[in-house]
């Protein structure tokens, strides 16, 4: 193994050993080379004479950069055209981590790791898999699932997921979560999402004590376990008792044997979806050295984003920072919830009015995020989606037997029609 890698392992060990037990063997065996291009790049920063940075520069020393690219760009072509740092623009990493303790107000007094910049979830995703999910190790997880977990963990890290019903009745499947938990016994990744893709559940504030606990009672027991939290959709809540919060803020400290892992990001929280900009960030309960520890398992991740992407873009980075101190940002933000929350609480009202559309089709717990699912009766889900397409010139997605409707992407106008078309399909073809 790497010196510089086992350097970071001996650290780990020494503040909390737990964490040996759910890193993977490339989790490991992954380092930042402390004397790399991109380090002695950063030790020569300010220097007169600078030839060590891996880019064209003018010969003012201004980001060489064409003239057809550059106005378009308001920013400062030093914020723009060179290479972010593998962890992420530091003052981003910093503000993220400052907003998160504004969103998640039980975090306070708890000390987390700095966010190191991904490129968006899915690679944050991939990011959690390099480093601690070995070949064949199982992955507990709600059965109603973001489809692309599979080729984010199965193809790449041979990972085989442990689903168990999500719901039971209306609520979330406590019992399913702790029976399935309790059967897998040693380390132990659980992967965790809400508001969810696809049904758009968020658990409720007492769901997510009883999830913490189980949680807590297993790391008790001597188990080693990783809680991977996709909070892609955080935010985005419409009912009061439901969990505004992350379950990160929960289970952030509670145990030595648990390290949650958090993967959130500027995507969707901010309306930026084509920009790439997520983030990573661990919370883990140490005796000692904590800083350390984090220092560590940071410097593995950017590590491992060295190795894949190099570094995430440098144009977005700037631009969300911007945003983040911009004095509307706030206030423009509430704006676009707001607009979302009405196309809730419009399918809410149509669902409660038609209380026809029940005979056709069955709609799953949704309270949060961008979707709601129906189960159609008696119906082929992929069927009725292609009549919706070529009759009523409606497009939805059909799961298994069920059909997923984003109501995010629908003008509130028209819900109603979207509605009504999904119910005279699945009638015509009775
Ligand atoms: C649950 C979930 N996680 C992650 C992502 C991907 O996010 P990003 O675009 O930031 O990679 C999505 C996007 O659809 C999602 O639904």
């Amino acid at each position: 193994m790497n010196p510089q890698a086992e350097e970071l392992n001996k650290l780990i060990i020494k503040a909390n050993p737990a964490i040996m037990g759910v890193l993977s063997e490339k989790g490991k065996a992954i380092f930042f080379p402390k004397k790399g291009i991109l380090a002695q790049t950063a030790e020569a920063k300010g220097k007169k004479i600078n030839a060590t940075i891996g880019i064209a520069l003018e010969e003012d020393g201004s980001p060489m950069r064409l003239k057809s690219i550059a106005c378009n760009i308001g920013l400062d072509p030093k914020d723009v055209f060179p290479y972010a740092p593998s962890f992420g623009k530091p003052e981003l990493r910093e503000k993220w981590k400052e907003m998160m303790y504004e969103k998640n107000p039980s975090l306070q007094g708890k000390e987390i790791s700095l966010p190191v910049v991904t490129n968006a979830l899915t690679h944050g995703l991939s990011m959690a898999g390099y480093l601690f999910v070995n070949p064949g190790d199982k992955i507990i997880i709600p059965d109603f699932l973001w489809g692309n977990y599979r080729l984010v963990f199965e193809n790449p890290f041979n990972a085989e997921f442990v689903t168990f019903p999500t719901f039971e009745g209306n609520n979330f499947n406590i019992k399913g979560f702790e029976e399935t938990l309790s059967k897998n016994q040693g380390k132990q990744i659980i992967l965790l999402n809400f508001p969810n893709n696809p049904t758009g559940y968020t658990i409720t504030e007492e769901e997510a004590k009883k999830i913490v606990d189980i949680i807590k009672k297993s790391a008790e027991s001597g188990n080693k376990v990783v809680v991977i939290i996709d909070d892609a959709y955080f935010g985005l809540v419409y009912e009061e008792g439901i969990l505004k919060e992350s379950i990160f803020s929960y289970l952030a400290d509670i145990h030595e044997n648990i390290l949650s892992v958090k993967l959130d990001g500027a995507t969707k929280e901010d309306y930026v979806w084509g920009f790439r900009t997520g983030f990573i960030t661990y919370g883990v309960k140490c005796s000692e050295n904590q800083k350390a520890v984090y220092s560590a398992l940071e410097t593995k991740t950017a590590g491992a984003i060295r190795g894949s992407i190099s570094n995430a873009p440098h144009i977005s980075q700037s631009l969300v920072l911007n945003a983040f101190t911009s004095p509307s940002y706030k206030e423009e933000k509430k704006e676009k919830f707001m607009i979302l929350k009405k196309r809730y609480e419009t399918v809410k009202k149509i669902l409660e009015e038609h209380k026809e559309y029940g005979h056709v089709f069955e709609t799953l717990p949704f309270n949060s995020g961008y979707f709601m699912c129906m189960r159609l009766k008696d119906k082929d889900a992929e069927e009725i989606r292609q009549k919706l397409l070529e009759k009523y010139g409606t497009g939805v997605i059909s799961i298994g037997d069920m059909l997923r409707i984003a109501f995010s992407a629908t003008p509130t106008e028209q819900i109603p029609k979207l509605f009504e078309n999904i119910y005279d399909a699945c009638k015509e073809s009775m």
